[in-house]
């Protein structure tokens, strides 16, 4: 019977609700471990002066203090080496770690902090992308992907709107923040228990700072109480940090950053500020865009030119563009550096032309629906994207059909434009939106993945990958992979922790794609096992699962494997923008109302339908998890999570009371979730990735405040930031009563 398919229960959800789950914190104090902090930057930008040591040596229980000077190198990044773990003469973010401390107590920590004299002189801070414009300080090369000839098309074009889309930031709020615990073993060996999405990464970076082969490095990873992309860069940095301690101390180090401090230090989602020029029909069908996509970076690159990369490959989206000319620029800010949150560029590309595709509604008088549903990918024409990959198994415009239907958009729509005529209080919004994911890293060598399977005689079965389990699901996946592939009841079959011992070179659990890459190494590995002991039944009949293996082994045929996938047919070419970066892609639909209060500018979404087509899932329950939660995280990112800054930037929304992320109260009252029944032909067990898409849907909700508010402005098209928070919306409603008292 097949396993993959079904509702298995996460294998972690006993654990996770009787607390018997160990996250890395949980993890006992082992003998002689020291707590381990760091001083931060003070300013934004500046030149350090002086910094004496001298008094915070002296605090009880202070252990060690390190400074740049004590590593073997300071110098890392994932993809630009730019960026240094600890600061030598310049500061360039608030936060930025200046000196690690050591200690037998978190007072202990705390007394040094305050011991330590900084004498910083502050240099002028970059805020904002404008600024950052004006003086060229950019991270990576200016990059473009062009198609056609979009300045004629747009000459020529019936109409043309222009105008600037514009983002905020987005904190990842795992529930667990950021931790590390490194052990130090004989010579020069560590093992660090790394709170990570990207295990190898750590290993790496840790070997290189204190100056070891990457062999003497084991970096365990057992779960993540979340991680949305956090991880995938920035649990570098605790684990680094705890690794040169355990590494000159001798003795295990723990590093586990606060709520606030981690909201502080860390980077989030970039920020931003997209301009636009697109020409159109009458009918509202697109003929040329021109797109010049500006992201905040902050100070380091980390992965903000692969993030920029997906921004500018989902410009696109759902919507075929004859002639596209698009820029993408990363801004080099005096933040904290952005990072991977789960999109990674997708939804500021995505939002861009989702809002252009509103505007161009409005303009025309036309429904937005339609609009959208015109300038579609097709199945046999009109199916190439700018880039050149080729959009194959299209069903957006079976989705968006169903969708229409299921969602009863015509009939609310005309319900939305009455209430709008009638309510002096409230007004109402509805939007359907689309989105189109490439599945793959845009790296190409990061597609791919090792696993590990090992037989017991007993009959019994342990897997490793390099996958990380962060609530995800996908150590549920991989193991009902592996039964199905063994056959061999589920039971059989535990994932086992991820470990740079057992899979090594492995890529960040990230890009949606960890089932796909680890379950496909997985099944590869399980296809050579199966083989043999398919070989060994040919000589000895029917015998149950057991005793098979017991007679392989007797045989002395091997009972355990390691399997490998590399994705098949992708690549890509920045000096001509072009090639078939993505293995397929994860399409869906959402339609959202929503209500907003006239006066107070305060948003309720009344419903949302979300339909996509995610292939075969492994595991629909899972699968579910993943569109419900994305969706709501979207909205989070959309709509109430707002990062504030002082003026001499300082992050002031740095925990859960003045940043709002969303709760029970803010899902929309009637909420439906589902996909279509389609075989994905090019990936594992038929299934498509789910992590990141869904998360895009969320875009319905954003839009339908953009349609409220176009019936109270006055005839222009309703200007809108994310988020659209109530403070966002109040102000537009009271600017729009202004005009209209004006007029
Ligand atoms: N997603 C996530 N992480 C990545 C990617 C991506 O597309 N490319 C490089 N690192
Ligand atoms: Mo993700 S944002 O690919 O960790």
């Amino acid at each position: 019977m097949n396993i993959v398919g079904r509702n298995i229960p996460h294998d972690s959800a006993r654990g996770h609700v009787t607390g018997e789950s160990i996250y890395v914190d949980d993890m006992p104090p082992l003998r002689g471990e020291l707590i381990v902090d760091f001083f931060w930057s003070p300013v934004a930008h500046g030149r350090i002066r002086s910094l004496n040591l001298d008094r915070a040596r002296e605090v009880d229980g202070v252990v060690a203090l390190l400074t740049y000077r004590d590593l073997h190198c300071n110098l890392f990044g994932p993809i630009i080496e730019d960026e240094i773990l600890l600061a030598e003469d310049k500061v360039t973010f608030i936060g930025q770690p200046v000196v690690i401390i050591a200690a037998e107590s978190r007072d202990a920590i705390k007394a040094a902090k305050k011991a330590i004299e900084i004498d910083v002189e502050e240099l002028e801070p970059i805020f904002t992308i404008d600024q950052a414009k004006q003086k060229k300080e950019f991270i990576g090369p200016t990059r473009h992907i062009r198609r056609g000839d979009a300045d004629r098309a747009i000459a020529e074009a019936e109409h043309v709107i222009e105008g600037t889309w514009i983002n905020g930031g987005q904190d990842h709020f795992y529930l667990e923040s950021q931790a590390a615990i490194a052990v130090p073993g004989e010579f020069d060996q560590l093992v660090i228990h790394s709170s990570t999405q990207n295990p190898s990464e750590v290993q790496h970076v840790v070997a290189h700072v204190i100056g070891v082969p990457i062999n003497q490095v084991t970096v365990v990873t057992k779960r993540m109480g979340g991680a949305f992309g956090g991880k995938e860069c920035q649990a570098t940095h605790p684990a680094a940090i705890a690794g040169i301690v355990a590494h000159t101390t001798k003795r295990p180090a723990r590093v586990v950053y606060s709520k606030d401090d981690d909201m502080c230090v860390t980077g989030g989602r970039h920020p931003f500020q997209n301009d636009y020029k697109v020409g159109f029909s009458s009918d509202g069908v697109i003929t040329g865009l021109k797109a010049e996509l500006y992201s905040d970076g902050g100070a380091y690159a980390d992965l903000s030119t692969a993030v920029m990369a997906r921004a500018m490959t989902h410009i696109d989206n759902a919507y075929y563009l004859p002639n596209a000319d698009i820029t993408g620029i990363v801004c080099r800010t005096n933040y904290p550096p952005n990072t991977a949150f789960r999109g990674f560029g997708g939804p500021q590309g995505v939002a861009t032309i989702e809002n252009i595709l509103e505007e161009i509604a409005t303009f025309l008088g036309i429904d937005a629906f339609d609009v959208r549903r015109r300038n579609l990918y097709g199945t046999d024409e009109r199916n190439t994207t700018p880039y050149g990959e080729i959009v194959n198994n299209n069903h957006l415009p079976r989705i968006f059909d169903e969708l229409e239907q299921r969602a009863d958009y015509r009939n609310r729509v005309d319900a939305v434009k009455q209430f709008n005529a009638t309510s002096k209080s409230e007004l109402r919004g509805i939007a359907c939106t689309a989105v189109k994911f490439g599945i793959s890293f845009n790296t190409k060598f990061l597609n791919q993945a090792n696993a590990l399977v090992n037989i017991y005689l007993d009959g019994s079965v342990q897997v490793s990958t390099g996958a990380t389990e962060m609530g995800q699901g996908v150590n549920t996946k991989i193991a009902q992979l592996v039964a199905d592939e063994l056959r061999v009841p589920l039971e059989r079959v535990i994932v086992m922790v991820t470990s740079t011992e057992k899979n090594n070179n492995t890529s960040a659990t990230a890009a949606s794609s960890a089932a796909d890459l680890n379950g496909g190494a997985a099944v590869d590995a399980c296809q050579r096992l199966r083989a043999r002991l398919d070989d060994v039944a040919s000589r000895h009949g029917d015998l149950p699962w057991e005793k098979l293996v017991k007679a392989a082994y007797h045989e002395r045929v091997p009972l355990g494997e390691r399997g490998h996938y590399a994705t098949p047919r992708i690549d890509w070419d920045w000096t001509s923008g072009s090639g078939h970066p993505f293995l397929y892609y994860t399409m869906g639909t959402s339609c959202s109302e929503v209500l907003i209060d006239r006066f107070t500018g305060e948003m309720k979404v009344l419903r949302s339908d979300v339909l996509m087509d995610i292939g075969r899932p492994i595991n629909p329950g899972v699968d579910r998890g993943q569109l419900t939660g994305a969706f709501v995280q979207g909205m989070g990112w959309l709509t109430t999570e707002d990062l504030r800054y002082t003026s001499a930037g300082e992050l002031l929304s740095h925990s859960p009371t003045t940043y709002k992320i969303p709760n029970i109260n803010d899902l929309p009252e009637v909420f439906n979730v589902d996909w279509i029944d389609v075989e994905n032909p090019v990936n594992v067990a038929g299934s498509k990735a789910v992590g990141e898409p869904p998360l895009l849907m969320a875009i319905s909700v954003w839009c339908a405040v953009k349609h409220a508010l176009g019936f109270v402005s006055n005839g222009d098209i309703a200007k809108l930031k994310v988020p659209a928070s109530c403070e966002e919306i109040l102000a537009r409603l009271t600017a729009y009563a202004r005009t209209a008292v004006e007029r």
